[in-house]
């Protein structure tokens, strides 16, 4: 697939199929997103898939903000304890960075696969934690949804007006 077409064609899928993920798949997507960047090659970071339908329910439960019925999801977490230690508070901020990297690489190479995504911060942390065993430190970032689209939705649009050239507010 074309990097541009993956970069536009992208949407957020909020209803799937009643069809599972494979295990290959879902660890090349996994994979994509050990190779985001992150501040100074720190790689705090900590990916849990769920599949397991009784552990999706109890996640469907703590998240307002997954909607449909996805067949799969993967916590992006990061050990913010390790980031703190490798760089103070800055390194806490860009550990909350680098997991948005690494998922904005998963949306990428779903879709590239013909899978939906959809990114998701709309989760009880401590509860999501809770369901997932997650270590003292350790906290999950975003949630991302995995299955096969039943419906894409049409792409919302997007601002142009968000340029400056050399200064704020300089349009020419
Ligand atoms: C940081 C972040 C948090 C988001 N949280 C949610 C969420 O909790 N639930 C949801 O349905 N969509 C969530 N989204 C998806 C956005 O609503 C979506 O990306 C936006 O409407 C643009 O649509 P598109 O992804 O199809 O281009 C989130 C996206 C981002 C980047």
């Amino acid at each position: 697939m074309e990097l541009w077409e993956a970069i536009k064609g992208r949407r957020s899928v909020r209803s799937f199929q009643d069809r599972p993920v494979e295990r290959e798949l879902l660890e090349r997507l996994v994979e994509a997103g050990i190779w985001a960047p992150s501040g100074g090659n720190a790689q705090t970071w900590h990916f849990v898939v769920i599949t397991d339908p009784e552990q999706l329910r109890r996640i469907r439960t703590v998240s307002p903000g997954m909607l449909g019925n996805p067949p799969a999801a993967i916590a992006v977490c990061q050990d913010l304890v390790a980031a703190r230690k490798k760089g103070g508070e800055l390194g806490a901020s860009l550990a909350v960075m680098d997991a948005a990297m690494a998922a904005q690489n998963i949306l990428l190479a779903a879709y590239d696969a013909g899978l939906g995504t959809c990114v998701i911060a709309s989760f009880h942390k401590g509860a999501v934690s809770r369901i997932l065993g997650l270590p003292e430190g350790v906290e999950p970032v975003l949630l991302v949804s995995v299955g096969w689209p039943a419906r894409v939705p049409p792409p919302p649009p997007r601002r142009m007006d968000v340029i400056s050239w050399e200064r704020y507010g300089n349009r020419a």
